[in-house]
């Protein structure tokens, strides 16, 4: 008997609803050469259900989305909708709700896609960023006094559990020893200024580290790293760090490894739903043309599917999307691509 899978599919604003079609059309067509079925439940969350109804999610829409084997995103952002009330109400509502602890991105540069790195090419750039998902700065601790006013205070903490710091460090370090590259994990942060929250992070980063002597440790703050990722990629391997540094890193790592068209990443949590996504947003200038790169959100679902325990098939999906930049694809940028949104699909489903 075959498998299947409960998907729970949310297009979500902008070019998001043409990019998860291709990757659906890409997901369907692995399954059928496999043996999984996917069943695919659709939610019209985001901008237009907003303007229309007033309500950013359903009462039910957490309950519902709990019940499904993973989440397959489009993007969320709309022009018409002030910003933070989608990405507060819908995104991070699920990443915190579902308490997908982990975000995870991996930053590698296939073959063909041009690099804005001088001299640099994809056996300099493959590596992952390990970012916590739930705390830190996003953690919506603070507020506002006498606003408006000439004595206004505005309060944003960062809040860094152990609990939560830990369990994101042990998720690296496992995750490091089960991708067997370089095995070594660099913690980035900011020890020499945030020093009670990087405290917290580097005893946590050295103590679980004692389980595993395999894995080599390193560290870099988050200034520096940023200019390593231009000037060295190749030090990396895994990188773990806290929300809004992994935030900030992880644009920079999509750039260098060919920009938003590529750049998929997962909201993980190791023990219930997971969320996978392309993380450009929603680009709503380019909405309904079908010129949007596919690619980013099609690599989101090979994530999906490995982290459903359908790793080769997952693979299948990478190897894919690699042929098609080496070959197929002129540039990963939206109507340069020297195919339109659908063909890139097609291209990816003929090379599967
Ligand atoms: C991302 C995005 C989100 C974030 C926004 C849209 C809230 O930038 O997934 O990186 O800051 O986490
Ligand atoms: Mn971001």
């Amino acid at each position: 008997m075959s498998k299947t899978y409960n998907i729970a599919v949310i297009p979500g604003d902008g070019t998001g609803p043409e990019v998860v079609d291709e990757g659906i059309k890409v997901l369907n067509a692995i399954s059928e050469n496999n043996d999984f079925k996917l069943n695919l439940t659709y939610y019209d969350f985001g901008g237009d259900r907003y303007l229309k109804t007033g309500e950013v999610l359903p009462e039910s829409a957490v309950d519902d989305l709990r019940g499904h084997d993973a989440i397959y995103l489009g993007a969320i952002g709309h022009p018409d909708v002030k910003p933070g009330i989608l990405e507060k109400g819908i995104l991070l509502k699920l990443r915190f709700e579902l308490d997908q602890y982990i975000n995870l991105r991996p930053v590698k540069l296939y073959p063909g896609i041009e690099c804005p790195l001088k001299g640099k090419g994809p056996e300099h750039i493959d590596f992952v960023v390990v970012r916590e998902n739930t705390e830190g700065l996003y953690a919506g601790a603070g507020g506002v006094l006498k606003k408006g006013t000439p004595d206004e205070v505005s309060v944003q903490e960062s809040i860094n559990t152990r609990k939560g710091v830990e369990r994101c460090i042990r998720y690296a370090y496992e995750y490091c020893k089960n991708r067997n590259k370089d095995n070594k994990l660099t913690l980035c942060g900011k020890t020499n200024v945030l020093t009670f929250a990087f405290d917290l992070w580097e005893r946590a980063f050295n103590e679980v580290g004692k389980e595993y002597p395999g894995i080599k440790t390193d560290y870099a703050h988050v200034d520096a790293i940023t200019m390593w990722f231009v000037k060295n990629p190749e030090w990396f391997d895994v990188i773990v760090t806290d929300n809004m540094f992994g935030d900030i890193i992880t644009d920079l790592g999509a750039m260098i490894q060919g920009g938003m068209g590529i750049a998929a990443g997962g909201n993980i949590n190791p023990e219930g739903v997971s969320m996978f996504e392309p993380i450009g947003g929603s680009a709503p200038k380019y909405k309904g043309q079908n010129v949007i790169n596919p690619l980013a959100a099609i690599c989101a679902g090979g994530l999906m599917l490995e982290s459903l325990g359908e790793v080769e098939s997952g693979k299948t999906i990478e190897e894919a999307v690699m042929k098609v930049t080496a070959n197929d694809i002129k540039s990963l940028a939206a109507g340069k691509m020297g195919h339109s949104t659908t063909e890139v699909g097609d291209l990816v489903v003929k090379n599967l």
